[in-house]
């Protein structure tokens, strides 16, 4: 027997808004009681009322589902149809012509090429204060300025660059405004550079991504998704590191970033459109609902992990089972940007000198990215 959508657990609603309220001002909280009512049910999915119907999954064989089954799981009309910055290229495009779009981009973010660049964007890194500094802000202007590398060999301006990504990281609606001026100008610092790369060449990500169909775009867009998730990557790292020094030693830092990841997935939340109906553990769910998965509430999911929410980076001695660890997606919408983040990150890493944690507020806070509220005060030592 199926049974419909309002047969599913959901956290507490208010009346006449539903869940719009929490979700626009605590999310976090709102998925974590949709998740414990869910466990206390026995199911792995809950529903959420946001205007349409929504569904939001946090198993391994949900995750496992969603991230395979592109037919039915749809990014067109998902949330980032509704963000400027994340509204097209490759994160918009869907099954079919998704596969081959992604297959021209992937060899420019695979870790050959990315060798190519790494001369380049470990000399980008800028220097590290002495004294006391803001690890928060200092990670934002550091991959700002590996990404300018990675993408243009430094050569986009970097104000402008600075003013094309700043409102990413305000709470909504900032960062779903449109912005068509700013826009106008980013696409026409592109083109410049994409002409010089056309006409002398160049083995830079722009150099790459510049000769495909709509490789502007693509160049834009992947820039969106690549700067708020890194920098926040890296902060949360460097708070580990200063709060937990003895893990700072090159044969620790993998484990540190993968704890960080699962801790505080940036990428907190992925939206996708039904485009048929979906039955799932006997509820159907129609066409053209919301369906939603969330690294965040899986890497925290205590059916899945001993102590979720402890730092714990011995943990990563084991393998996690497959679908539990997923903070850059899977299948074959995994993040374009994997190798480059994971590069750029540990080369900061390895290059830091040893810090201690002053004082700071590490509390996360999701936007379109989850990132630390901060600052997050460390100091060199
Ligand atoms: C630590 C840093 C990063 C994290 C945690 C992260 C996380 C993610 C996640 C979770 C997804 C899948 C979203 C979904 O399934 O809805 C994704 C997709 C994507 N990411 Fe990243 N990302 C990071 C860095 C980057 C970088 C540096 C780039 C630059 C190229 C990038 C570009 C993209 C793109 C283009 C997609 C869409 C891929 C597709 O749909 O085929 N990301 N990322």
């Amino acid at each position: 027997m199926r049974h419909s959508l309002a047969s599913l657990p959901e956290p507490p609603t208010r009346p006449g808004n539903g869940h719009l309220q929490d979700w626009a001002l605590a999310p976090l909280g709102l998925i974590e009681e949709g998740a414990a009512r869910a466990r206390a049910a026995g199911k792995d999915v809950f529903r959420l009322r946001l205007g349409l119907p929504a569904v939001v999954g946090f198993s391994p064989a949900w995750n496992r589902r969603f991230l395979t089954d592109l037919g039915t799981f749809r990014s067109a009309g998902s949330f980032s149809a509704v963000v400027p910055y994340l509204s097209g290229g490759v994160i918009l495009s869907d099954a079919p012509g998704h596969g081959p779009r992604r297959q021209t981009m992937n060899p420019g973010f695979g870790k050959r090429h990315l060798e190519v660049l790494r001369e380049r964007t470990q000399a980008a890194l800028p220097g590290v204060p002495q004294g006391e500094f803001d690890a928060l802000a200092w990670a934002d202007r550091a991959v700002l300025a590996l990404l300018n590398a990675a993408y243009f060999s430094g050569e986009f301006s970097p104000r402008l660059l600075h003013a094309f990504l700043a409102p990413l990281r305000q709470p909504f609606p900032v960062p779903a405004l449109p912005r068509p001026g700013l826009f106008l100008r980013v696409n026409a610092e592109l083109r410049r550079l994409a002409h010089q790369r056309l006409t002398a060449g160049g083995d830079d990500l722009l150099a790459v991504l510049a000769p495909l169909p709509g490789g502007l775009e693509e160049t834009r867009v992947s820039l969106a998704a690549a700067h708020d998730t890194t920098t926040h990557a890296l902060a949360y790292a460097l708070w580990h590191l200063a709060r937990y020094p003895q893990w700072h030693a090159p044969e620790h830092h993998g484990a540190v970033l993968k704890e960080t990841l699962r801790l505080y997935a940036p990428g907190w939340m992925g939206s996708r459109r039904l485009g048929r109906d979906l039955v799932w553990d006997g509820v159907r769910v129609p066409r053209g609902a919301l369906a939603l998965y969330s690294p965040y509430l899986t890497g925290r999911d205590p059916g899945l992990w001993d102590a979720p929410g402890e730092f714990r980076p011995e943990r990563w001695a084991d393998k996690p089972p497959a679908w539990a660890y997923l903070p850059f997606g899977g299948g074959e919408r995994l993040c374009l940007g994997m190798h480059l983040a994971q590069m750029l990150i540990h080369d900061v890493l390895g290059a830091l000198p040893p810090l201690r944690a002053v004082r700071g507020d590490a509390t996360p806070q999701p936007g379109i990215t989850l990132g630390p509220r901060g600052p997050l005060v460390v100091r060199r030592d």
